[in-house]
């Protein structure tokens, strides 16, 4: 039985990377027609826009499942419920509050996670991972979603219309190496003007982490916080994982 398992293990590392890409490739079609009816043919013939396009369509179908998983980590963390790594049931670190960066915020996915922390939004209900308590101690009063990528940036633009936050949420469409940068986008994110930066699955995506992380953390407000859920290296996830992720 634990050599089945163990077979059984080692097939599905295998198998996961290949199928993954695999749902990618099958967002092409979608991809295509979506340029087309969009008379995007800029990115649609030219290598990076291409790309771009791909991942912003293929992040559309795979973000929400990805979310589902990351919500039991991701509202603790923001809640201010996780130290050290471990969830707590109390309040054991500082929850996120006032200005706040959300860097590589995709299409939206975690816009409506952002609304319940938003001041003097009524906490009250048991909103889907929420605890049904009065308040959750964080109080965002302006939100800078920094994202590149276009397609990304356009339903970001929708989904925070779409849940009344366009009063406090402002889409930042250009990398993070550019948002203190006027001549990039139609506004400037001043060095030292920010409460908190929340990172969600995205410094994989990030150019020259290193220094774009040196970089956002200027922009932080002395005291400010950063709240990072990140994939990291798997400690058991096969050869090609391993291979994959090698530096
Ligand atoms: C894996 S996705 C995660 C999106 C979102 N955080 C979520 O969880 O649904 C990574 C995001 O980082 C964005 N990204 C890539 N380069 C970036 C840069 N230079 N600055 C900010 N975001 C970037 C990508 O466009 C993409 O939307």
């Amino acid at each position: 039985m634990p050599v089945l398992a163990t077979i059984k293990d080692v097939l599905i590392h295998l198998i996961d990377p290949w199928a993954f890409m695999a749902v990618s490739f099958s967002h092409i079609p979608a991809t295509i027609r979506g340029l087309i009816h969009d008379r995007n043919y800029r990115a649609l013939f030219s290598f990076t826009g291409f790309r771009e396009a791909l991942f912003g369509t293929f992040w559309a179908t795979v973000g929400p499942d990805v979310k589902t998983n990351g919500e039991q980590r991701v509202i603790p963390l923001l809640e201010g419920r996780v130290k050290g790594g471990v969830i707590h049931d109390d309040i054991v670190s500082t929850p996120v509050y006032g200005t706040v960066i959300e860097v590589g915020a995709g299409s939206g996915m975690w816009a409506d996670v952002f609304a319940r922390f938003r001041e003097n939004a009524n906490n009250t209900d048991n909103a889907d991972g929420l605890r049904n308590r009065k308040t959750t101690g964080g109080h965002i009063t302006k939100i800078y979603g920094v994202e590149p990528n276009p397609i990304s940036a356009k339903a970001l633009e929708k989904r925070v219309k779409d849940l009344g936050m366009d009063d406090i949420y402002t889409v930042v469409p250009v990398g993070i190496e550019s948002v203190d940068d006027p001549s990039a986008w139609n506004g400037k994110i001043e060095p030292g003007s920010v409460d908190c930066i929340v990172g969600i699955l995205c410094l994989c995506s990030i150019p020259e982490p290193e220094k774009n992380i040196k970089l956002l953390y200027k922009l932080l407000k002395p005291g400010g916080h950063w709240y990072v859920y990140e994939h990291v290296k798997v400690w058991r996830g096969g050869l090609l994982l391993s291979l994959y992720q090698r530096k």
